[in-house]
């Protein structure tokens, strides 16, 4: 059997492709576009909430808050660890991000204005990110659906701790109830972007989903989260920022309005709220850490020649 029939008799199987597989250029580089992308969204996310560990309103909060923004890392560098398994190297993904030549999700180019922000990204960014990594697990890529299972774990706790913050706000004071709801209204539309162009819009859902990468499309994930979250927001006391929002009795989902497109591209593009500022900070935070990254690299080559002490 050649690579190619072998190739295409693991994905029939509903199989997994190993970094020792044949698999052709195209599979891989596609995979190094979204790998990347997605560890690089998951280390520019920490920063909307990072801004908030310091104004915590209690040290229980802020230990959860710290707790999270750490898994966040943690995420990134594992997805750039899969990323490596396809023959790139993590500085050179990372340049490419900070030279602008590779994306991150839009949703991190807004600010957290409020700390009923820190609940609305968990309850929707999170929640949003679990249902499209739910997806992912299924992923035809060996390394890259076995962190996604690794990641979801996590982003159950991320999730239900940022529903609990705004269970508590709207149980509160009326202004609480409000912080909430203005949360709500600034992050409901940019997390529905979180899923991607329309599928007639979108450029790699085809060959994706034929490669088995993708195993549902941008919509049919961007309307599972939106028939997840209507219900929980409903138990909030909260309104969603859609007019047009219905049930939709036929199909059985919740029909949503009108996306604005041009303010995902323009996002997308380099023109939100806090894009120049995430990749400045990026930048610096990368160029601050370097003596860390040199001090690890020579105490490796020091030691390289000792048998590696397991604990
Ligand atoms: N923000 C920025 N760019 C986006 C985007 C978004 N929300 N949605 C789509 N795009 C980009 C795509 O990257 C692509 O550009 P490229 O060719 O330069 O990469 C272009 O728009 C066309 O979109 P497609 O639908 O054709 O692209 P994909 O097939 O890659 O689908 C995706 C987009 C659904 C985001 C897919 O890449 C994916 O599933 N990525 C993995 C998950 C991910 O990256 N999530 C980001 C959030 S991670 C997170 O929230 C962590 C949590 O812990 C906080």
């Amino acid at each position: 059997m050649t690579g190619p029939e072998r190739f295409q008799s693991i994905l029939d199987e509903d199989g997994k492709i190993e970094p020792k597989d044949w698999m052709p250029d195209g599979y891989r580089k596609t995979l190094i576009r979204q790998i990347a992308q997605h560890a690089h969204s998951e280390v520019i996310g920490m920063q909307p909430e990072g801004n908030w560990i310091a104004r915590a309103p209690s040290l229980h909060r802020k230990a959860i808050l710290m707790a999270k923004v750490q898994d966040e890392a943690g995420h990134g560098l594992y997805l750039y660890s899969a990323a490596e398994t396809l023959g790139v190297s993590r500085d050179e993904l990372v340049d490419l991000l900070h030279r602008g030549k590779h994306k991150y999700s839009s949703i991190f180019n807004y600010p957290t204005l409020s700390w009923a922000d820190i609940g609305a990204i968990g309850w929707l960014v999170d929640g949003a990110a679990i249902t499209n990594q739910v997806m992912l697990t299924r992923c035809s890529y060996g390394p890259y659906s076995r962190a996604m299972v690794r990641i979801c774990k996590e982003e159950s706790f991320h999730q239900r701790q940022g529903y609990e913050i705004l269970l508590t706000l709207v149980n509160g004071t009326a202004e609480q109830k409000a912080m909430a709801q203005d949360a709500l209204d600034r992050w409901w539309w940019p997390a529905l972007m979180m899923f991607g162009p329309h599928d007639a819009d979108s450029t790699h859902s085809e060959q994706s989903t034929a490669w088995n990468i993708k195993r549902m499309s941008n919509d049919a994930l961007r309307q599972q989260f939106v028939d997840m979250t209507v219900p929980q927001a409903q138990y909030l006391g909260l309104e969603i920022p859609d007019p047009d929002l219905s049930w939709n009795a036929d199909t059985s989902h919740w029909d949503s309005g009108p996306i604005d497109w041009d303010e995902f591209w323009r996002v997308v593009k380099g023109d939100g709220p806090m894009n120049r500022e995430r990749l400045e900070h990026k930048r610096k935070a990368w160029d601050d850490g370097a003596w860390v990254r040199e001090a690890a690299e020579a105490y490796a080559a020091k030691h390289a020649d000792q048998p590696r002490r397991v604990a």
